[in-house]
């Protein structure tokens, strides 16, 4: 069994998902975490306590408050708003825990309250209960030093909003059992986050950049005023320091971590003065700016960027932390737009070099590099890679957009593949897609306006995401998809070009282009009908209406080998077919093919979704005369071609338009 993978879903859990969880503090976090697991899994059953029986009420009404507004927006049905309030209860009574297989604590940070409360907690559950703490910067190593069974026991660090922040540290300290860290991960992976493990260091890692971020700004109001910073700082947050510590009333508690990591680690951490006299901070909302000097502009921003990567190389030296949770954690849990390693990529070394200069004069004591600045750059940012009986699992991991794959993270996949494909301990690859919900949602949509109206680089962008699937076309060594949820758009593309797939039983595939103006140009409109022709009709149902294939139906037409009923037997049944392809796999055939007829009928909507009429001519455009092209890689071109194209329609322009401002496309004006 490998002791942690990086994908958390790779390891069979040793116990169940929980049935009945505690939360200890109802006041601030504790009810958002309960309203996330109740959210998730709508029949745990789920005990508040605190001592006080207001804050146990207004709790039961945040829930009914959040279910409520879930409903209104079309998030729950009525069934799910309804279950996610039943088997909630309060208790002032410790007793209430007896039954409990998960106790987390989420109460105030004082290392004296929680040692009591965990002794309580203790005394009351059984021995194979587990107990985590919410703290944002108390070390496991001393929270839990009074423990009788240790092993029990870690932090679960959440970030708010609890209920909806996908980020949540797990803390892999010395006592902790391995089974016990690795459950965890499971569970939070299994129920919609991601977990980040993170060594025990005070603060652990994503608040050594928070709080250090914080009281950098408050040392700099020497120099320009809260609203200033906030407005410097908007560069690489959505909001502001200042702004954030209004909202999460924050003052008291970087006085408290600071002073921890000050008393701990030395003097530089040591928290601005000003924090205990300051209620609220006078600044400006996000989107809002004031004016600020060229040069004092420039004394922030060098501070703030400053402390950014002194601590991120901090982080990655005492290896607090691996670089790519280290970038997904700040964009995901702390706002940052780009995450700390993305923009010292993105900045010429000198400019890095000079910042850290300036850093280390003006706040001599805060950690500097240890390694040449490239080093920190040399990590898969969108991948993670597991070695599983010799095969290297490939997953895809961009869960802010469902994993779906823009050039980068292409780029990734293919550097992994060339590493290791003349390796002879390595047998092949699988590629799958990180949590449960999906495979991969597509090509990224985002990065799609970029090329609208430019037919020749639309082309080209269609040609260049295919360098992988040209190159899986050509490989030796076996690639399987393993689709542990939603595969659409380029998302199956991809996994048509794998050499084999195998899918969970909820798994589907769908080709939703036409409904988004465009249409799948790297494969979908060839692949199918050379690979499986078979299913022909059905690819063409899925090309013009946007229907889609559940993994069963796959499974009798062929275009799934094997299917699959937990992510572990996936990940096994993948590696399987892996090793039974190693003496070869099938090529997908090079020339011309014979279609069925499409409809007569062009649909215009179908499954709620409106479909374009011009993207549609387009598509069966491309598929018939791709049919008829002399070889792949000539049929191949008809869709880059045909790609360009069609990002140049108003159809096109409306769709991604569409997509963005979360509306229904209006092809009836545009066609
Ligand atoms: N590219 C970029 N971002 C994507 C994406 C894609 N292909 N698919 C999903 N996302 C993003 C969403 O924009 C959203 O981001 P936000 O939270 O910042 O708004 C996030 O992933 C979650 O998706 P959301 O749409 O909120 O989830 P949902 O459950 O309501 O809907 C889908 C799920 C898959 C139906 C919907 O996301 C969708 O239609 N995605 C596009 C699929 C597609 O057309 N793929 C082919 C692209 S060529």
């Amino acid at each position: 069994m490998l002791k942690h993978p990086n994908n958390p879903l790779l390891q069979t859990p040793t116990r169940p998902l929980p049935r009945h969880v505690a939360i200890i503090g109802a006041g601030s976090i504790g009810p958002d975490i309960g309203y996330y697991l109740k959210s998730a899994l709508p029949a745990l059953q789920l005990t508040l306590i605190d001592i006080d029986q207001g804050a146990i009420d207004a709790a039961l009404k945040r829930f009914a408050d959040y279910a409520k507004k879930a409903l209104a927006k079309g998030k729950m049905s009525e069934a799910q708003a309804a279950a996610v309030q039943q088997g909630v209860q309060g208790s002032t009574d410790y007793d209430a825990l007896k039954d409990c297989d998960w106790v987390i604590e989420a109460a105030t940070e004082n290392l004296a309250l929680k040692r009591r409360i965990f002794a309580q907690v203790e005394a009351r559950v059984g021995l194979d209960a587990v107990i985590t703490s919410n703290t944002s910067s108390l070390p496991a190593s001393r929270i839990f030093a009074e423990l009788k069974n240790p092993e029990r026991a870690t932090v679960t660090h959440f970030f708010a909003p609890a209920w909806r922040n996908p980020a949540v540290e797990v803390i892999d300290w010395p006592h902790a059992a391995p089974e016990l860290v690795a459950w965890l991960r499971w569970v939070f992976c299994t129920t919609g986050k991601v977990p980040l493990l993170t060594s025990d260091a005070p603060c652990f890692m994503l608040d050594r950049i928070f709080d250090n971020w914080c009281n950098e700004a408050a040392l700099l109001l020497d120099c320009a005023t809260a609203a200033q910073i906030d407005t410097v700082a908007a560069e690489f947050v959505h909001a502001g320091p200042f702004f954030v510590l209004n909202l999460a009333r924050g003052n008291p508690i970087i006085t408290e971590t600071n002073t921890l990591q000050a008393d701990e680690e030395g003097e530089h951490y040591r928290p601005a003065p000003i924090f205990p006299s300051v209620d609220q901070w006078l600044t400006v909302a996000p989107g809002q700016r004031v004016d600020v000097s060229a040069e004092t502009t420039r004394a922030v921003r060098d501070r703030l960027l400053g402390v950014l990567l002194s601590q991120s190389v901090d982080i990655l030296d005492r290896g607090i932390g691996t670089p790519a949770d280290l970038e997904l954690g700040c964009c995901t849990a702390l706002g940052f737009k780009r995450g700390p390693l993305t923009l010292l990529r993105d900045m010429p070394e000198a400019h890095a070099q000079r910042i850290l200069k300036r850093l280390a004069l003006e706040r001599p004591g805060m950690p500097m590099p240890k390694r040449a600045l490239a080093d920190y750059l040399n990590f898969e940012r969108h991948v993670l890679v597991d070695d599983v009986q010799g095969v290297k699992v490939i997953t895809l991991r961009r869960p802010e957009a469902l994993n779906a794959l823009h050039d980068e993270m292409t780029d990734e996949i293919l550097a992994v593949i060339r590493r290791f494909e003349d390796d002879p301990a390595v047998s092949g690859f699988v590629i799958t897609g990180y949590g449960t919900r999906a495979f991969c949602a597509g090509a990224d949509i985002g990065r799609f306006p970029d090329l609208l109206g430019d037919k020749a680089a639309a082309a080209q962008y269609a040609r260049d995401c295919s360098r992988l699937l040209v190159h899986l076309d050509a490989m030796h060594k076996p690639v399987v998809a393993a689709l542990n949820g939603m595969a659409l758009g380029g998302g199956f593309e991809l996994a048509m070009r794998c050499h084999a797939l195998v899918a969970m039983e909820q798994a589907w595939m769908q080709l939703p282009e036409v409904s988004l103006g465009i249409l799948p140009g790297i494969g979908a409109m060839v692949v199918p009908y050379r690979r499986w022709p078979q299913a022909a009709a059905t690819f063409h149902a899925m090309l013009r209406r946007c229907d889609k294939l559940k993994a069963k139906q796959a499974l009798a037409l062929g275009v799934v080998d094997a299917l699959a009923s937990s992510p572990a037997e996936l990940i096994a049944t993948a590696v399987a077919r892996v090793q039974a392809l190693a003496s070869g796999h099938a090529r997908i055939q090079h020339g011309p093919v014979t279609l069925p007829a499409f409809d007569s009928m062009a649909p215009q909507s179908a499954h709620g979704l409106a479909l374009s009429p011009t993207t549609l001519g387009l598509i069966e455009r491309a598929v018939q005369e791709a049919a008829q092209a002399p070889s792949l890689s000539a049929a191949l071109e008809i869709g880059y071609l045909a790609f360009g194209e069609a990002a140049c329609t108003a159809a096109a322009r409306e769709g991604i338009a569409a997509f963005g401002e979360k509306r229904a496309p209006d092809f009836v004006r545009v066609g």
